[in-house]
């Protein structure tokens, strides 16, 4: 058994050694200052301050030391820890700095951006066109009515007196959904509605006069899309049955019409023309609003709207023949009545001079987006 060693210097535990706890040292600053983010910085600190980090181990020996050689041994390594932990913290307080300024210049909103990136849309203008006309309508006290597009036959032919061998029934080029059974009289065929006006029979069927309604919606005729024809379009068409009216109201409603979808001033004009429907019928023509006339026998000052002829030609119209009344259980001898209709996609034409009807049935928001939305 060996004895004691007396002499013993804490010099001797290699781990205590001035110069190892001076390399134990610069290493743990080393690797902190080498430290390029907050992560590499946590590893750094678990190797040089954690219980396991060399200065950690070496606190340990401390103990095993006489009394004389641990004040010595103490002081070396707590001072080397002392720095290690001041550098850590130095380390830890510039790498938080630098990702803050970071974060902020990452992180930022630029809130001089634009915000309105996305394209707003656009109501098509003929449903904002047709909603206008109903609105003229509206404030008269009108109302408004709508039906079905597949209509039955004789809604749409015959209560208007279009008998099925009546010639008018060629006037409208007719889809037909379904014919009429043969041999069977009180048979119906469908078809797809040629106009607005077989709403106006059902107004009739189901109210009481006096009845004022106006009748907007897609009708349908066998024509070739093109330039000028759509087989799907827009109308509206207008119904006052009442008693004592005459034609002179239906002349005052259009004039009324005109001006408040073009203006003060705009007047109609009316020439003879037959409907099945109406009597006497009319074919309405509205003044050019562009030129007002002025075009008319002045070459010097040519109209394209109303190719220099000072008036717009817009619909039919006229007083609802009496046998149409009939028809509908409405007593010709107490009530008259007057109707007109005419095409939405016609007067969005002229009025914005769109020359080609293709653009309304395409739905290319390039040609929708111009009209705004218009509510
Ligand atoms: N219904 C007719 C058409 O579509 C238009 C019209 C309506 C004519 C009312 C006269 C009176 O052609």
């Amino acid at each position: 058994m060996s004895a004691p060693n007396k002499s013993y210097d804490p010099v001797e535990v290699e781990a205590l050694k001035p110069e190892e706890i001076e390399r134990m040292q610069s290493e743990a600053l080393a690797a902190f200052a080498a430290a390029t983010d907050l992560d590499e910085l946590a590893s750094a600190k678990t190797a040089h301050t954690g219980g396991t980090s060399p200065l950690a181990l070496a606190n340990r020996e401390i103990g095993a030391l006489p009394p004389h050689a641990k004040a010595d041994a103490g002081k070396r390594v707590g001072q080397a820890r002392g720095r290690v932990n001041q550098a850590l913290k130095v380390r830890q307080e510039e790498l938080e700095a630098e990702r803050d300024a970071r974060v902020l210049v990452e992180e930022a909103v630029d809130v001089t951006l634009p915000y309105d990136r996305v394209q707003a849309g656009a109501r098509h203008p003929l449903t904002t066109l047709s909603e206008r006309i109903e609105d003229v309508f509206v404030a008269m006290g009108y109302s408004v009515a709508e039906g079905p597009e597949v209509e039955s036959e004789w809604l749409n032919f015959d209560a208007l007196n279009i008998a099925p061998d009546h010639p008018a029934r060629t006037m409208q080029d007719t889809f037909f959904v379904e014919s009429a059974a043969d041999g069977d009289e009180k048979q119906t065929g469908v078809v797809l509605r040629t106009h607005t006006s077989p709403v106006q029979i059902r107004s009739m069927l189901d109210r009481e006069p006096p009845l004022y309604v106006i009748c907007p919606g897609r009708v349908y005729r066998t024509d070739e899309l093109d330039a000028t024809h759509t087989p799907v379009f827009n109308q509206v068409e207008l119904l006052a049955i009442d008693e004592g009216l005459t034609m002179a109201d239906l002349k005052g409603t259009l004039d009324h019409m005109v001006r408040a979808l073009f203006g003060e001033g705009m007047e109609t004009r009316l020439r003879p023309n037959y409907f099945p429907f109406t009597e006497p019928s009319a074919e309405m023509d509205m003044v050019c609003y562009v030129c007002r006339g002025a075009s008319v026998g002045n070459p010097d000052a040519p109209c394209r709207t109303c190719s220099s002829e000072g008036w717009i030609e817009l619909g039919g119209c006229g007083m609802v023949n009496p046998r149409v009344l009939t028809a509908c259980g409405v007593d010709p001898e107490k009530y008259s009545g007057f109707a007109f209709g005419f095409g939405i996609e016609r007067m969005l034409m002229f009025r914005h001079n769109v020359e080609d009807m293709r653009d309304m049935v395409e739905g290319d928001v390039r040609f929708t987006r111009p009209f705004g939305m218009e509510i």
